[in-house]
C-alpha cells in the first residue's frame, strides 16, 4: 500500500514538472524579446516568399531572381510595388534578365513592411526599414 502511494506521488510530481515546463516554454516563446518587425518579417518570408526566392534569398537561376544583394531593391518604391502588385515580363537583376511572373502577394501593409525590412536587413543587403505608411503610400499610387 505504501509503495502504491509513493508511486502515485512520483507520477503526480513528474506530471506537475512536465506541465510546468510546458507552459513555461510557451510563455517564453510568446514574449521573446525580439524586434517585432523582424520577427514578423522572418515569418512572412518563410511562409510567402521562400518557395520561390529560397531560404538564402538567392532565388533559382533563370527562374526566380535573387533578393540577396539585388540591385533591383535599391529602388524602394519599385520593390514595394513588386510585392503588392506582382510583376510579369522582363526585369533585370544584377545584370541578368528574367522573364517570368511573380503573382501579387496577398499581404497587408504591415506584413509587406515587415517582410521587406527583413529582406533589406538580410541576405547581404545593406539594411533599410520599410514602414507600413510607405507601403500604404505606394498602394495608393498603383
Ligand atoms: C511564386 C513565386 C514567387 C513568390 C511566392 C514571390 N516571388 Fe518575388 N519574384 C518572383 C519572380 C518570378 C520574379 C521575377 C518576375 C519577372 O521576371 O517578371 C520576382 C521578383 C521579385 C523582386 C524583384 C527582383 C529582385 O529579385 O530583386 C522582388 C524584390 C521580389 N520578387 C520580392 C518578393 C517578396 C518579398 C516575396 C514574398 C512576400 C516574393 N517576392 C514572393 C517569384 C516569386
Amino acid at each position: 500500500m505504501k509503495k502504491v502511494h509513493l508511486a502515485a506521488i512520483v507520477v503526480a510530481g513528474v506530471m506537475a514538472m512536465y506541465s510546468c515546463g510546458g507552459s513555461a516554454t510557451q510563455t517564453e516563446t510568446a514574449s521573446a524579446p525580439t524586434t517585432p518587425g523582424k520577427a514578423t518579417g522572418d515569418a512572412v518570408y518563410k511562409k510567402t516568399c521562400i518557395t520561390c526566392h529560397q531560404a538564402n534569398g538567392e532565388g533559382l537561376p533563370n527562374t526566380y531572381p535573387p533578393l540577396a544583394k539585388s540591385d533591383f531593391i535599391s529602388d524602394k518604391e519599385k520593390t514595394i510595388a513588386q510585392v503588392i502588385k506582382g510583376y510579369s515580363g522582363e526585369l533585370t537583376v544584377n545584370g541578368k534578365k528574367y522573364n517570368s511572373a511573380m503573382p501579387a502577394q496577398q499581404l497587408n501593409d504591415e506584413e509587406v513592411a515587415a517582410v521587406l525590412t527583413y529582406v533589406y536587413g538580410n541576405f547581404g543587403n545593406g539594411g533599410t526599414t520599410v514602414t507600413a505608411d510607405e507601403v500604404k503610400a505606394v498602394r495608393g499610387k498603383i
